[in-house]
């Protein structure tokens, strides 16, 4: 086999503010065949998710930031396109986080070989992949949902929110769920079957809204979002109610320190538990996931939606349309 080319992102400079496209560069590589032990992948569907927005940053955090001129990653889905592994075969679909490139060699560590006929291999970077493995721990490690409560998402209609609105309606929950277009809101009714849609960018008054939602108070909020979204979870939780923080993606892009939680008082007299996580703290429930979730979407109680571009000139578009709300579900950017 003669050596192949590979096309790859760079960030060039940190961004401020709303990252823009002429942050990021393309360079293009050469990769030789695979020595003994490697396998050459060609990705097929690269993930955009909004925790790349904090790794633009030079700041510490759960996880190193992006190092400029480098190759970013990410998660990504490929075919093995030659193979000198005794792990792999040449069209094994596998998932790895050597995503923003066409495509790479890889000793095999790190690479997971998925089922392709359990769902479309794209699914594997939503649903089956990190976002819904979010959506379960969250729920249930840190949120300890009970069946029947009344349960509060926000980005309802981003990968992992859609997914946290399903798990809940298979508990019997009532699923409370604010996004920011009709078009989200019908789709969360239509097929996620949830109880009750809010536009915050239509919707008067957000705290209202869900109050009238929920007369007797949220048991549970799974907050996507911060600022004004999480000070209405706080406003309408029940006393002892539960407040899992996954993101907040109003905030990635600030320029200075956002205004602080109003309503912390309401933590104090509602005794709220307020609690943050981060899904790779919970790698050890990924088996359980794998199966209860591979049981829900066999069972078709498990819908979602994706927002596919095409084309890899378009991966830094499909990431910043990320925080104007571009996508219904998972983002990902086929490739060629
Ligand atoms: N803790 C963890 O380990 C973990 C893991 C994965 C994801 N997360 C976090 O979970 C959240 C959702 O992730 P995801 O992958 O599901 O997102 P996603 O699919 O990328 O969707 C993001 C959605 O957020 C909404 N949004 C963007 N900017 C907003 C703003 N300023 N105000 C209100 N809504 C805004 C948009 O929908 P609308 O049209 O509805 O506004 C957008 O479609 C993010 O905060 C992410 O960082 C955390």
């Amino acid at each position: 086999m003669t050596a192949t080319t590979s096309r790859e992102y760079h960030l060039v400079r940190r961004p401020v503010g709303l990252p823009a496209t002429a942050d990021f560069t393309v360079v293009t590589r050469s990769l030789p065949a695979p020595a003994s032990g490697e396998v050459l992948v060609r990705n097929r569907f690269l993930s955009v998710d909004p925790y790349m927005r904090g790794r633009m940053m030079d700041v510490k955090s759960y996880v190193p930031p992006f190092a400029l001129n480098a190759p970013l990653d990410g998660g990504a889905v490929g075919r093995v396109e030659a193979s000198n592994h005794p792990d792999f075969a040449v069209g094994d679909t596998v998932v790895s986080m050597l995503g923003w490139r066409e495509a790479y060699l890889s000793d095999g560590k790190g690479l997971i070989r998925i089922d392709p006929t359990l769902a479309p291999p794209q699914a594997y970077l939503g649903t089956l992949g990190m976002p819904g493995l979010t959506a379960y721990a969250g729920l249930f490690v840190i949120g300890g949902l009970r069946d029947k409560e009344t349960v509060l998402v926000s980005g309802a209609a981003g990968a992992v929110g859609m997914v946290v609105c399903q798990i809940a309606k298979a508990r019997d929950c009532r699923v409370i769920a604010v996004v920011g277009s009709d078009d989200k809101a019908q789709w969360l009714e239509r097929e996620a079957g949830v109880d009750v849609t809010i536009n915050y960018r239509t919707a008067p008054n957000l705290r209202k809204a869900i109050a009238a939602a929920a007369p007797d108070g949220v048991d549970l909020t799974f907050e996507n979002v911060g600022g004004d979204h999480l000070e209405a979870a706080i406003a309408t939780s029940k006393t002892f109610g539960r407040v899992v923080i996954c993101g907040l993606i109003s905030q990635y892009n600030a320029t200075e320190a956002p205004a602080g939680i109003r309503n912390v008082r309401d933590i104090l007299t509602k005794r709220l538990t307020v609690r943050g996580f981060i899904v790779s703290d919970h790698n050890d429930r990924r088996a359980d996931f794998l199966r209860d979730m591979s049981g829900w979407i066999k069972a078709g109680r498990m819908k979602w939606s994706e927002t596919i571009v095409d084309g890899f000139d378009r991966m830094p578009e499909a990431f910043l349309g990320l925080f104007s709300g571009k996508n219904l579900g998972k983002m990902v950017v086929r490739l060629g």
